[in-house]
């Protein structure tokens, strides 16, 4: 890997970067697309990171389909579809991770502890391994990405990091490998998450602007449905994550809901204006 992108770096070549965990939908195919824009040279990346998952998660149970990812990053312009080997990547003794001190002290942080340790550490081997100019990653995962560009800006690693919007299906659901485990009725349920993110807008409008009305209102919607379980449901400072407690400017409302044994993850910026 690192010696392909050594040789595209020579040439001259621009090369733009998406690191996936596969089982590619709509979402991950709008930021392939965005990477073919940007870049000369797009590489693919798949990998169910183990550093990412606590005990009882499911690693072992994530969705795989390593042949219909190739064809699908493929038919999406992919130059190299990069699939490093978990042993690779983590030999024996591998003892050196990524912390931030205080974002992951919010949202998934929580009910996550080592989930952002596990995602900063994977993608800086990543971003040393493919040596990208350009690395694209969705909004879905608001926390995520925010870790990713301060990590960037802490370390200085010479990467433009671009935020993709977040894919939905028909009906407003955020776009999840995560989503194939969701039983016809979890389905349905589901959608109260993006419902929930749509009534707080709403109530916004209206004059409503205590975060804890709202986050109250969009508690009840979700409750209201069979089988669901909160996790948290924030609004707080897109830069920093601190709660907030009246929506006096641009604020990210982010939330995490099990359906039974699945765990779905959603955000929005609310713009009082
Ligand atoms: P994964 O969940 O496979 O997601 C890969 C990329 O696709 C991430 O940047 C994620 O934010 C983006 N994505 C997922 N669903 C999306 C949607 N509905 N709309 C837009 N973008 C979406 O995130 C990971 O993998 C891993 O943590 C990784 C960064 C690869 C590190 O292991």
């Amino acid at each position: 890997m690192q010696e392909h992108s050594d040789l595209m770096r020579g040439l001259g070549r621009t090369i733009a970067f998406v690191p996936t965990m596969g089982f590619l939908h709509e979402g991950h195919l709008s930021l392939i697309r965005k990477g073919r824009e940007l870049g000369d040279n797009l590489i693919v990346s798949i990998f169910v990171n183990p550093a990412q998952f606590s005990p009882g998660e499911d690693f072992e149970s994530y969705p795989r389909n390593l042949d219909r990812d190739f064809e699908l990053a493929q038919k999406e312009g992919a130059d190299v579809i990069f699939i490093p080997d978990g042993k690779e990547l983590y030999p024996r003794n591998f003892q050196t991770y990524i912390e931030l001190e205080k974002l992951p002290n919010h949202l998934c942080g929580i009910s996550r502890p080592t989930f952002l340790k596990g995602v900063a550490t994977v993608v800086t081997k990543l971003f040393n391994l493919v040596k990208p100019h350009i690395a694209v990653f969705g909004e879905k995962d608001y926390q995520q990405l925010i870790v990713i560009r301060r990590m960037v800006r802490d370390l200085n690693f010479e990467i433009n990091i671009v935020g993709v919007p977040t894919l939905r299906e028909p009906d407003g659901l955020a776009m999840s490998s995560r989503n194939s485990y969701l039983t016809p009725e979890q389905r349905i349920n589901a959608l109260c998450i993006y419902k929930s993110l749509k009534k707080a807008q709403e109530l916004l409008e209206g004059g409503v602007n205590d975060a804890a009305s709202i986050i109250n209102a969009a508690s009840g919607l979700i409750k209201s449905n069979e089988g669901t379980n909160i996790d948290y449901i924030s609004i707080c400072d897109p830069e920093t994550l601190a709660d907030m407690e009246t929506i006096n400017r641009p604020a990210l409302m982010a939330l995490a809901v099990k359906m039974g044994e699945t765990r779905l993850i959603d955000n929005m910026i609310l713009n009082p204006e």
